[in-house]
C-alpha cells in the first residue's frame, strides 16, 4: 500500500513526510492473546479507549456483557497491559458513561484497584460555555442536543492515568498553558521565567471537524488524535525511545498521534476487519 496522503487524515493532521519514522504493528486480531505475545516490560505508553459495554453497535464485537463479565474482561486485557508495561510506564485508559449507565466509568477504575495504581485523574471536555465578566458566554466544542427531561448534556469522558507504582514523573509542562495572568510568571519562582503552567486535569479536546461521517471517521466511537497526542507528551520521554501500543486500535487516532510525534515503535490490535483496513490506509501500512 503506497503511503497515505494527507486526504486520508482527519481535517488538521498531517503525516510527516514518507519514510515514516514510526515502526508500526497493526495486528488483526484479540489484544488479549496479542499482547501475550509481546515481551514483557516492554511498552512505554500505552492509550486506549476499550469498548464501553454500552451496546453500540461495533461491527465485531458485541458490546452488551453483563456488567460483572464486562468488568472480568476489563480485569483480564488490564493484566495483560500490566505485564507489558515498563516499570516507568503508563496507562491512559479512556471510557465515558451514559445517562441510564452513569456508574460504569467509576466501577473501572475500582476494578482496577489492587492491579495498578490510579497515578491522575483527567477529565476529556468535549464542549463547554465559558462565562468571563460581562461578555456573551463563548460556547466551544461539539454539542449533541439531547432532549431530556432528566438528565444533562453528557460533556465529557475519563481518561485514568494509571501506571505501576504510582510514582512516574510527569512532563506537565510539556502540554502546559500560558498563564493569564502575565504577572504569576515574576511572582512563582517554580516558573524560571517561562510563560507556562499545568493544564490541570480538564482537557478541552473537541473532535476534529469532518466533512463526511462515513468517509472521515468511520467509526462509531472514537477519541481525537489530539487527546493521544497530549497523553504521549506528558510522559516527558524523547519520542526515539517510545514503544506505544493501544490495544483497541479502532480506526487509528492513537496511531495518527504516534505518527505525528514520530515515536519510534506502535503496536495495535484490532478484531473489526472494516476498522483495521480503515486505520493501515490512513497510515500507509500493511495489517499483520
Ligand atoms: C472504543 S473503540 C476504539 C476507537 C479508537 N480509539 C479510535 O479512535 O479509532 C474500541 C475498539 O475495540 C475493538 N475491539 C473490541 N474487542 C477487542 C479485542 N478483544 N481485541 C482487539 N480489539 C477489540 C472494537 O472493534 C472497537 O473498534
Amino acid at each position: 500500500m503506497p503511503p497515505s496522503d494527507s486526504s486520508n487524515l482527519l481535517p488538521g493532521f498531517e503525516l510527516p513526510k514518507p519514510p515514516l519514522k514510526t515502526r508500526f504493528d497493526l495486528h488483526r486480531g484479540d489484544c488479549i492473546a496479542g499482547m501475550e505475545r509481546l515481551p514483557a516490560e516492554s511498552v512505554n505508553v500505552v492509550v486506549t479507549s476499550p469498548p464501553y459495554n454500552l451496546g453500540i453497535d461495533y461491527g465485531t464485537y458485541q458490546d452488551d456483557l453483563s456488567e460483572s463479565a464486562y468488568l472480568d474482561w476489563t480485569l483480564r486485557w488490564v493484566e495483560g497491559v500490566k505485564r507489558v508495561l515498563r516499570a516507568d510506564g503508563s496507562l491512559f485508559l479512556n471510557i465515558g458513561g451514559s445517562a441510564k449507565q452513569p456508574w460504569l466509568p467509576l466501577l473501572v477504575p475500582l476494578a482496577l484497584r489492587d492491579t495498578l495504581v490510579l497515578q491522575n485523574t483527567i477529565h476529556w471536555i468535549k464542549s463547554i460555555t465559558i462565562e468571563s465578566g460581562d461578555a456573551e458566554p463563548v460556547s466551544v466544542g461539539h454539542f449533541k442536543p439531547i432532549n431530556s427531561k432528566r438528565y444533562l448534556n453528557d460533556c465529557h469522558e475519563y481518561v485514568y492515568h494509571f501506571t505501576k507504582y504510582g510514582d512516574v514523573p510527569v512532563d506537565r509542562l510539556a502540554i502546559g498553558v500560558p498563564y493569564a495572568d502575565k504577572s504569576n510568571i515574576a511572582r512563582w519562582q517554580h516558573t524560571a521565567g517561562r510563560d507556562r503552567r499545568c493544564r490541570g486535569n480538564a482537557w478541552f479536546v473537541p473532535y476534529e471537524t469532518i466533512k463526511e461521517r462515513s468517509k472521515d471517521r468511520p467509526h462509531p466511537a472514537t477519541f481525537p488524535v489530539k487527546l493521544a497526542d497530549y497523553c504521549v507528551r506528558l510522559i516527558g520521554k524523547a519520542p526515539e525511545e517510545v514503544t506505544m501500543l493501544d490495544p483497541f486500535l479502532g480506526i487509528g487516532h492513537a496511531a495518527v498521534a504516534a505518527a505525528e510525534l514520530e515515536v519510534a515503535h506502535f503496536i495495535g490490535y484490532e478484531i473489526d476487519d472494516v476498522y483495521l483496513s480503515a486505520a493501515c490506509e490512513r497510515l500507509g501500512v500493511k495489517p499483520i
